[in-house]
């Protein structure tokens, strides 16, 4: 198996760079290879096994699949497995990085037989491009427009049987011709604080970091059922641990860095925090819009909506209603505040 980027993602652009070891390829080193090692996403995971071997009892490729859910999930990484275990390439790219029509006519006429084009964030592709792949999904065909006027005429152009696995964090925002194209859609969920533990005592494996469980579970518990995050945490723990303790990641060390990290005991940060409290202080704990809420606190709405709100939400401290974003009177208590007297909470 071979994996190429496209786009955006260029692997020269990496060799140039001056920059060290980046938390992308750190967390490379991280994924793991096969559906056998990667935890967690039990649903997803059981489909993906039926689906897989099916095709290949087949001798098809792959159905098109959309894997969608919060960031730092895994959508790449199970890319990268299902890659694997079907025994083909993968070329991976993203939506903002295919600007022409003609830059995915190229993606697309350079795959090979049932390789797996991987399109991350694909909600955010242009709509000439999208076209694009309508046929290429449907008929694996891309139709070409020569010349123009009155003379312009469409040639088809047969394409390799390829699979698309498409992710992305909106499946919401994605248009209807585009997603029922789709023959599999996975829903990623966010993960158990037991799911986070295993995946940090994996990481701290590979890692070669001297971890206890209760350390690993400490940091999985305020992770905000997110291995990225999970995986981010345990490198800075470990500095604290390297640094003000034994070198061993345990209950202590991962207490002292994410208190340092300002990560709370169920892994808010400053920004959720701020977030519930501009909701309490200035709008009575709500109803208040998403947009009015996000110039509020100077934060995109869309960063509030795609990464703050699942875990708030997840956790019953935000809700969500036709008039707009309450916070509920577990977030109060976790806040210590009070609503005011005679206010109606959630
Ligand atoms: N690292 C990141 N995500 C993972 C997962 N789901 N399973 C195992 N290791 C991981």
């Amino acid at each position: 198996m071979s994996i190429e980027f496209s786009g955006g993602m260029a692997d020269d652009e990496r060799i140039i760079s001056t920059r060290q070891l980046s938390e992308d390829e750190a967390e490379n080193s991280l994924r793991p290879k096969s559906l056998a090692d990667y935890i967690g996403q039990a649903k997803a995971k059981e489909n993906l096994m039926v689906y897989i071997e099916a095709a290949k009892l087949r001798g098809e490729p792959l159905d098109h699949t959309l894997l969608y859910g919060p960031p730092g999930l895994g959508k790449t990484t199970l890319a990268g497995i299902i890659a694997a275990e079907m025994g083909v390439n993968i070329r991976i790219t993203s939506g903002p990085a295919i600007e022409k029509a003609g830059d995915l006519a190229a993606l697309l006429t350079n795959l090979s037989e049932d390789d797996i084009l991987f399109i991350d964030e694909i909600h955010r592709l242009d709509r000439a491009v999208e076209e694009i792949l309508y046929p290429a999904m449907e008929d694996f065909a891309l139709d070409i427009i020569i010349g123009k006027g009155p003379s312009a005429r469409s040639i088809r152009i047969d394409l390799p049987r390829f699979t698309l696995i498409g992710a992305t964090t909106r499946a919401g925002q994605m248009t209807n011709p585009l997603r029922d194209r789709f023959g599999v859609m996975l829903r990623l969920e966010l993960y158990s604080p037991e799911e986070l533990c295993g995946i940090v005592e994996r990481s701290a494996g590979i890692l070669n970091i001297p971890c206890k469980r209760e350390g690993a579970f400490e940091i999985a518990r305020r992770s905000r059922g997110t291995p990225r995050i999970a995986n981010r945490l345990l490198r800075r723990v470990r500095d604290f641990a390297q640094v003000r303790g034994t070198g061993v990641i345990d209950k202590q060390s991962a207490d002292l860095a994410l208190r340092a990290l300002e990560i709370d005991e169920l892994g808010l940060d400053n920004i959720d925090r701020t977030m519930l409290t501009s909701i309490i202080q200035n709008y009575g704990g709500g109803p208040v819009g998403l947009d009015t809420l996000a110039a509020t606190i100077g934060e995109e709405a869309i960063t509030l909506e795609d990464v703050y709100e699942p875990y708030l939400m997840q956790i019953g401290f935000l809700s969500r209603t036709p008039r707009g974003r309450c916070v509920t009177l577990q977030a109060y208590r976790h806040l210590h505040m009070e609503p005011a007297d005679g206010q109606q909470v959630l």
